[in-house]
């Protein structure tokens, strides 16, 4: 939520910069700005994407070699030029940019005002800057340490970069709950800051990740790490591994459309040499020292968001199913404030795509305070959701940019399902021949999810039947009642039709009043153990006129003769079916929104990681 990027070296900062708030623009796209330093401090920001900011730089002398940029998810003040950041001080020398929340900005811009400080924007980033610049004036102090002061006085979470016109080669950067990644330029010749590591990838792989409570500061060509108490520490530089192709379009008109066909290829690097049936091989290699309390866990409990807490729901059912653990699915905003019962024989699993998602990180905290053993189940390495667990499996489905999450999806299930599967053969909670068959199937996901997303031709011409459809209604019972969830999700977020996913057998507890001839129902209605009462269900909907669409075993005769239309997917274990069934809805969300005119990557409102609660 809001991306930030930073940029100091020999190269064209501007153009850095806007390159950077582009790659970041997933993270929040109600305004953009840009601060430079070249003969003085000049801030150009714009409501609206990134695409409106170059518009209003277009023909500025923007050439300078330093500055600092930001992508905009409102939370303080609505979407406006003034509101947008980089926000500048008073006296206008210095400006910030800033990620996350600062609590106590009302009590500090009362004090701010009584000493005659007046603002233009109606942000917390605005009296949070103004904040540090009356500590520098009433100290006398250097800016870094007026920043450290400062950070030891304000309540919230914040990723922030400075720029000083006084300091016109300094960067002064910090953090505290919100993502900030340093790029280093070869030979320390160049400095790139941002909120994730794409923006950074294209120039180099050697990265440092701040950490909680960590200030850095760029001068002179040299990077300073301290801590908030101005204790030097140590830079730990690693790698990237990401590839620039990943985080870009790859001919698709759209980063959601790449995602959903890249799912073949992402849920087998997630397997790659985790699940070798023929050998009985089934291990994720992040959870090695936790095994045992995995294994021997009084309870599991799954905190997550959205679709990531879709994916725990799927997980709840094979969980116990195979392993007979009892498991818990918590959204993690309600779990951090309902004071429940946590042992310290629990295994709490945080599930999250980006690994930000502020709720979960609170649920691990809470978990980790009452002595239960934390285990992450993220995409984005080095996240601060995967650093707070005591060990974990990356999903390593790529970086996801689409706002709305498809490979992540399936990706969690691929790892939680091995996950599963690993507990149960270290327990002997299957016959030796199930967990075969289940490892033969779930090595095959890749090449039945390349089969399911054949149906890409067939959904279009559905998609146009229905694109203008004012409500959908997603059932689905057992394992498919998760995706029942998923694929009201992905359509109501994208396409901005109101649709409801439930259990099945549920709809004739209140939602069957719902149902004439103008509802489109989806089913989920694969051959599983409850196929014959789906059938029921699905007559139900068609005796009130209802339209069907229907999610149907590839062979299947029966449900495709009762509906409207029925879309084949190849058969697996019922368990493994949610990564298989979800990809028509996925496709389907796609088309809907691609035909309703809506941003498809970008809809309205959203921000991909949730970085405030
Ligand atoms: C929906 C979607 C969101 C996220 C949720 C959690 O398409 O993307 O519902 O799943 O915000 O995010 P993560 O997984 O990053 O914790």
């Amino acid at each position: 939520m809001c991306g930030i990027v930073g940029y100091v070296g020999h190269r064209n900062a501007s153009e850095v910069l806007i390159k950077g708030l582009q790659r970041l623009e997933y993270r929040g796209y109600d305004s953009a700005g840009i601060a430079l330093i070249k003969e003085g401090l000049h801030v150009f920001k714009k409501q609206g994407k990134v695409a409106e900011l170059q518009k209003i730089i277009e023909g500025k002398d923007t050439t300078a070699t330093i500055g600092i940029g930001h992508t905009r998810w409102a939370t303080h003040g609505g979407p406006s030029d003034g509101n947008a950041h980089p926000h500048y001080s008073s006296d206008k020398k210095l400006a910030m940019v800033h990620n996350g929340i600062i609590e106590n900005y009302d009590v500090l811009k009362k004090e701010l005002i009584a000493k005659g400080h007046t603002f233009e924007s109606e942000t917390d980033t605005e009296v949070f800057l103004h904040f540090i610049e009356q500590i520098q004036k009433d100290n006398n102090i250097a800016l870094e340490e007026a920043v450290r002061i400062a950070l030891n006085e304000v309540i919230g979470a914040y990723a922030i970069v400075i720029v000083s016109e006084d300091a016109p080669d300094q960067l002064i950067a910090a953090r505290k709950g919100s993502p900030l990644v340093i790029g280093i330029g070869e030979n320390k010749s160049e400095y790139f800051l941002a909120s994730d590591a794409t923006p950074i990838v294209e120039y180099t792989k050697d990265v440092v990740y701040i950490n909680d409570e960590e200030v850095a500061v760029i001068r002179g060509g040299e990077m300073k790490i301290t801590d908030i108490k101005n204790v030097e520490k140590t830079p730990y530089i690693q790698t990237l591994e990401m590839e620039l192709e990943a985080i870009e379009k790859g001919g698709y008109d759209h980063f959601m459309m790449k995602e959903i066909m890249e799912q073949p290829r992402s849920v087998a690097d997630c397997l790659r040499g985790r699940v070798i049936a023929d050998q009985m091989h089934v291990k994720l290699g992040g959870i090695r020292h936790k095994m045992k309390d995995l294994m021997n866990a009084n309870r599991i409990i799954i905190a997550a968001c959205g679709t990531s807490w879709h994916a725990g729901l799927v997980a709840e059912y094979i969980i116990e199913e195979f392993t007979r653990i009892p498991v818990e699915v918590e959204y993690a905003s309600e779990f951090r404030y309902r004071n429940p019962i946590i042992r310290e024989d629990d295994v709490l699993i945080a599930i999250s795509q980006s690994g930000e998602t502020a709720d979960t990180l609170a649920a691990i905290e809470l978990a980790k305070s009452k002595g239960a053993t934390i285990l992450g189940v993220c995409n984005v390495v080095g996240s601060s959701i995967a650093r707070s667990s005591d060990e974990g499996a990356y999903t390593h489905a790529g970086p996801e940019i689409g706002v709305a999450s498809t490979k992540a999806f399936t990706a969690q299930l691929t790892v939680l399902t091995t996950m599963a599967l690993m507990i149960a053969k270290e327990k002997q909670t299957l016959p030796e021949e199930t967990l075969h068959k289940l490892l033969v199937d779930l090595e095959s996901i890749p090449e039945k999810i390349a089969e399911a997303l054949k149906c890409e031709e067939e959904i279009k011409k559905i998609s146009e039947m229905y694109k203008d459809a004012q409500n959908f209604l997603y059932l689905g019972r057992g394992y498919n009642f998760p995706v029942a969830l998923e694929g009201a999700l992905k359509l109501k977020e994208i396409s901005y039709i109101h649709a409801e996913g439930y259990p099945a057998a549920e709809m004739k507890h209140g939602p069957i009043a719902l149902i004439d001839e103008e509802m489109p129902v989806a089913f989920i209605a694969t051959k599983d153990s409850s196929y014959e009462k789906i059938v029921s269900n699905i007559q139900e909907v068609k005796a009130r006129k209802g339209k069907v669409i229907a999610i149907v075993t590839k062979g299947d005769t029966l449900i495709p003769s009762m509906v409207d239309h029925a879309i084949e997917v190849p058969d697996v274990h019922e368990a493994l079916m949610p990564m298989v069934s979800v990809i028509p809805l996925q496709l389907l969300s796609y088309y809907i929104a691609v035909l309703r005119g809506c941003d498809v990557d970008q809809p309205r409102n959203l921000a991909k990681s949730v970085t405030v609660e």
